[in-house]
């Protein structure tokens, strides 16, 4: 949940570093640092609260040179954010500096350990007994050291080391943690994200779990525990520098909601061969399997309730979801029966690894529906989709959402193929209506004006309720956590028909119900929840498909979203509702990009 960087060349080293944590502060944003190596003393300069501070505070200090140095991000998790518990962590004779992402889980055993050998603890965070174990085992040889070390500690680590006895190199460790190392011309970097460097190269290795790196300008050797040097592909990053940038947009998360039609376009058009979808990466034989279990956490976990009902309907086959954080400790029934669908847009979360762990020793094959490529669910999977949606670096997922949304529609169509539940030309016609979505997306984000004005109407309430039912349902799970967490206004999504059977008792006068009508075979159940609520003085902003008349005289206010096939609304519901929760968050003066207490990649359980 943090992000680090790390640079070795000429350039301005304190303006690297700096730009980086900028470029990864959607990692983590509650406290950030730098330290930069220069010859033999290294300067460090750290400080609670947003890179900007740290930015200020770092104009200001003349020490931060040389040609060698790593920076951090914070999301606490082991002590408050404070300016001590800021990273980097030194030793406390100054000779080393770290920075971490992840989590040390023996560290209370460690730090007991060492405080009895005499060592003195600035802060409270676990990653300061990495730095004082470094110093304290320390005989000169740096790479054993580090080794030694790791295998001491328990968790995830990504790890980057500065010594003053190596002037310009800078050594990484890692597992179960992201790390990449950027590879230049006379600069190396290493990140726990591309978007660090990607201004600077696209060359790209990507370090694997127990693998470790010394890295200075001209060269990066990677080794193994054993110290013996591993051979490792570069591979060059596709999207461009633009790709990582607002690009004159107020807000990542507004340029990420336009993105959507090219990205929905760039998840679903390769994969469509003679007008049938084809999954070169699923070699799977899907008769093999009598359930499927999709999981995931949030945002990906609602994007697969909408796969889910899909799945089923179009497959007939049973199709449970589960939340991730709850996946191990329900002691699942799976077998080689089942396959697990595990969706991560960042592939990283914590959760969903432990649950394909979970999958993977109860003998199920899991397929991985991942954006971020290479990462450790895109690893750990026995197949893994990418949606290649390209960076999404609001914290609130927008377009990693539809394209996970959009790859569930095309596994469920070509299960459905394979399975012979639909025949060929039903296959070419439902392939028909989503290669049309990126279209229907982008006449979609024609409401964007008529949304802001909605928003500037329904800004100052205090509790929201989403209602659908079925597939509408599952979008309004997703609808409801996009205005919350941005927003921080009270909102709860309920299936239509529930309301009454308690929550219905919170619905009085001014109460605002968003109602999401666009599964038009349940068009009159809907209504009637609709008139439940306006009964008891709700106010009724309802989303229904262009066409729809009878909505009108129902609401107080109506979007209208462009129709196509009911399976596939979802793509279309959504965006409304993200640009609504948007526009609320803004008027509400929000810090939409970076809302408090989450950060991006959710890497801690
Ligand atoms: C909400 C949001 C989160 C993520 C969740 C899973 O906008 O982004 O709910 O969806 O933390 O993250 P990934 O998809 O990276 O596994």
């Amino acid at each position: 949940m943090c992000g680090i960087i790390g640079f070795s060349g000429t350039a301005d080293t304190k303006d690297v570093i700096l730009g980086g944590l900028k470029r990864l502060e959607y990692r983590g944003y509650d406290s950030a640092g730098i330290a930069i190596l220069n010859n033999d003393k290294i300067n460090m300069v750290k400080t609670s609260g947003k890179v900007d501070q740290l930015i200020e505070l770092a104009k200001k200090n003349d020490s931060l040179t040389g040609s060698c140095g790593i920076g951090h991000t914070r999301w606490a998790t082991h002590g408050v954010p404070s300016d001590v518990n800021a990273h980097p962590h030194m030793s406390s004779d100054g000779k080393f500096a770290i920075v971490h992402n992840g989590i040390i889980e023996n560290y209370i055993e460690i730090k007991n350990e060492l405080t009895r050998k005499g060592v003195k603890f600035l802060s409270d965070t676990d990653t300061e007994v990495i730095v004082q174990l470094l110093d304290y085992y320390y005989d000169g040889d740096l790479k054993k050291t580090l080794v030694k070390v790791s295998s001491m500690i328990e968790g995830s680590y990504a790890l980057g080391v500065l010594c003053t006895d190596f002037p310009n190199t800078i050594y990484v460790a890692k597992v179960s943690s992201p790390l990449l190392i950027g590879v230049g011309v006379g600069e190396n970097y290493f990140a726990s994200d591309i978007t660090a460097f990607i201004n600077k190269t696209k060359n790209v290795i990507d370090l694997d779990d127990g693998e470790f790196a010394e890295i200075t300008a001209n060269k990066v050797f990677i080794f193994d525990s054993k110290l013996k040097e591993i051979k490792k592909q570069e591979r060059k990053v596709t999207w461009d520098v633009t790709a990582a940038e607002k690009s004159g947009y107020e807000h990542f998360m507004l340029k990420e909601i336009m993105e959507q039609p090219a990205s929905l376009k760039a998840t679903i058009e390769p994969r469509i061969k003679d007008n049938k979808i084809s999954f070169e990466e699923l070699n799977i034989d899907i008769k093999k399997y009598d359930r499927i279990l999709i999981t995931a956490c949030g945002s990906a976990y609602y994007a697969g309730c909408v796969g889910r009902d899909i799945i089923e309907k179009v497959c007939n086959i049973p199709v449970y979801t589960e939340v991730a954080s709850e996946f191990r400790y329900r002691n699942p029934i799976i077998d080689e029966k089942t396959l697990v669908i595990a969706i991560s847009q960042s592939g990283e979360t914590a959760d969903t690894i432990a649950a394909i762990k979970e999958a993977k020793s109860k003998s199920s094959d899991v397929v991985a529906i991942v954006n971020v490529v290479g990462s450790a669910i895109a690893k750990l999977a026995d197949y893994t989709i990418y949606t290649w949606a390209g960076p999404e670096i609001a914290v609130a997922t927008t377009k990693g959402y539809t394209t996970q949304v959009a790859i569930l529609y095309m596994f469920a169509i070509w299960a459905a193929h394979k399975l012979e539940k639909i025949n060929d030309d039903t296959f070419a016609s439902l392939t028909k209506d989503i290669k049309s979505l990126p279209e229907r997306a982008q006449r979609t984000l024609d409401l964007n004006t008529r949304v802001k004005k909605l928003a500037d109407k329904y800004y100052e309430k205090k509790s929201v309720f989403f209602i659908g039912r079925y597939l509408d349902y599952a979008v309004c799970l997703e609808g409801s956590l996009k205005l919350k967490e941005i927003s921080y206004i009270h909102s709860e999504a309920y299936p239509a028909g529930e309301l009454k059977h308690g929550t219905i008792a919170l619905i009085e006068k001014g109460r605002l119900v968003v109602a999401v009508c666009c599964y038009e075979p349940l068009l009159d159940k809907i209504i009637s929840n609709i008139q439940q609520v306006k009964a008891r003085g709700a106010q009724v902003l309802a989303l229904a498909v262009e066409g729809n008349k009878k909505i009108f005289t129902e609401s107080d206010d109506v979007l209208l979203v462009p129709k196509t096939n009911e399976l596939f609304m979802a793509v279309m519901e959504i965006i409304p509702l993200q640009l609504f929760a948007y526009y609320v968050a803004k008027k509400n003066g929000c810090d939409i990009d970076k809302p408090k207490n989450l950060a991006k990649s959710v890497t801690v359980e």
